[in-house]
This record gives structure tokens, sequence and C-alpha cells, in this order.
């Protein structure tokens, strides 16, 4: 398939998108699982067994977030889904906030999002800059160690899959950035669009576990990759 004729893409964004931003990334060396065992800090029983571990955990991260900004690629990504004349859906595996600082406004935070908590006994989602501690209040219920960082850790389920599967039914073009393809379900989203008739094609610095999927490949550093592929579809697109 050429790249004439495409009216819906889906980009799947994972954390080599923000590693220029200074954002460390998992599994890369020196990455956060490397510092971290996963276990304590990205899984329910982790957190039921050392919640104030994990809260502190993540009230570095969001510390960290305010210390960051968005780079040429998520720029570039904004830029796509203002200027392509078709739909543009950015489903991102990052908890960072740095794809809506540069603009994007359709986007799916699959794995949760830093800047929101929500509370285990009313369920409400709350948006928090700061810090949680087990004796923080629920501000809705009242309710002492309640609230739990809003995102998806290991052996729950992402957020927005149905809307997700369905818009990689129906995309003629499907990218993957900055992600090493390690875990499911994004991981098999590749699969799911190239069966349904999608071009796929994966921008990273190095191929991913899942790289053979994917019918066309850019390789670098994603500040220089993605704004110079963006440019190449609304060139094709918009002449
Ligand atoms: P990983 O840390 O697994 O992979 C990062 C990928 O980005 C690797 O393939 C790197 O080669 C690539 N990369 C590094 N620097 C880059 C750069 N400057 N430009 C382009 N690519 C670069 O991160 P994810 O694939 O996002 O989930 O990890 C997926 C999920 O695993 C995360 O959402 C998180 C984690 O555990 C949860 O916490 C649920
Ligand atoms: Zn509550």
């Amino acid at each position: 398939m050429g790249l004439n004729q495409i009216s819906k893409i889906v980009i799947l964004t994972g954390a080599g998108i923000s590693a220029e931003s200074g954002i460390q990334t998992f599994r890369d060396k020196g990455g956060l699982w490397e510092k971290y065992s996963l276990e304590e800090v990205a899984t329910p029983q982790g957190f039921r067994k050392n919640p104030r571990f994990v809260h502190e955990f993540y009230n570095q991260r969001r510390r960290d977030l305010f210390k960051v900004k968005p780079n040429p690629a998520h720029y570039a990504l904004a830029r796509l889904e203002q200027e392509f004349p078709g739909e543009v859906l950015l489903v991102t595996q990052n908890v960072d906030d740095l794809h809506e600082r540069a603009g994007s406004r359709n986007l799916l935070h699959m794995h949760g999002e830093l800047l929101k908590v929500r509370c285990e006994a009313c369920n409400v989602i709350l948006k928090e800059e700061g810090e949680i501690f087990p004796e923080t209040k629920c501000p809705k219920c009242g309710r002492q160690g309640t609230l739990r960082p809003h995102v998806v850790w290991f052996g729950e389920m992402p957020f927005y899959l149905d809307e997700i599967y369905k818009a990689l039914k129906e995309c003629d073009l499907f990218v993957a950035i900055g992600t090493s393809g390690t875990v499911y379900p994004a991981a098999g989203f590749v699969m799911i669009a190239r069966e349904c008739g999608a071009w796929c094609v994966e921008l990273n610095l190095e191929p991913s576990t899942v790289a053979d999927y994917f019918h066309e490949h850019h390789y670098g550093p994603a500040s220089e990759v993605v704004p110079v592929w963006v440019d190449k579809i609304l060139k094709r697109e918009t002449n």
C-alpha cells in the first residue's frame, strides 16, 4: 500500500518518545526497572504491602515532571493532529503529560496519568500535582488511605481498550514510536492493525521485539525521526 488514501491514523507511543525530554525509560540501560523493583512499585500487591513507599515513588515522578518539557517529537505529533486532513488518534503508554503540553488533544492515556489519583472507595478521579501519603483523605468521600495513583499496574486492565481496538480495526496507518514491544496488550496492537489492513510503521531507537510485524522502519532518536516522518506524511496528504 502506498501512502495516499490515508484517512485514519493511529499512533502508539512509549517511553522512548519522552527519553530526550529527560524522563527515564523502563528497560534501557539505567532504566527505571533496573533501579526499582517492578513488583514493589507497579503492582496492586506491592501497593498493599507498602503504600507509603509506592506513594513516594509516584510523588517523586510527579515532581520530576515539572523539570522536563516536550521535545520536537511531541510537537511534531501535535502538528500532525492539527494539520492532517483526516483523523489522528494518539494512544500513549506514557503517564507523563508531555503530549498534552505539546498540544495533542485526541489522546488516550491507556496506562493512566501521573497527574491524577483515584479513590478506591468512591472511585472519584482527581487531578493531583502534589504529594499523596497514606494519611491523605479523599476530598470527595473523606476516607483516609483510599487514594492511589491513577496509573495501570501489572495485572490490571489498561484503560480505553474498546475504543482503541475499534480505532485499530478502522485505521489505514498504524505507527508505533519509542516502545520496546514487551508489554501487552499494547505490543500486540501492530498485529491487529496489520491484520485489518493498515500500513504499519515503527519509529524507534532500535528494532523492538515486535519489529518484524511492521512494514516500514525508521531507527534513530525520536526528536529527529518523528519530525521527518510527520513532514513526509503532511507533504503527501496536503499537496
Ligand atoms: P521501554 O522502556 O520498555 O522501551 C523504551 C523504548 O524506547 C526502547 O525500545 C528504546 O530503544 C526506545 N528509545 C529509547 N530512547 C529513545 C529515543 N531517544 N528515541 C526513540 N526511541 C527511544 O518503554 P515502553 O515500551 O513504553 O507500563 O514500556 C511499556 C510499558 O512498560 C510502560 O508503559 C510501563 C512499563 O512497565 C506500565 O507501567 C503499566
Ligand atoms: Zn473517595
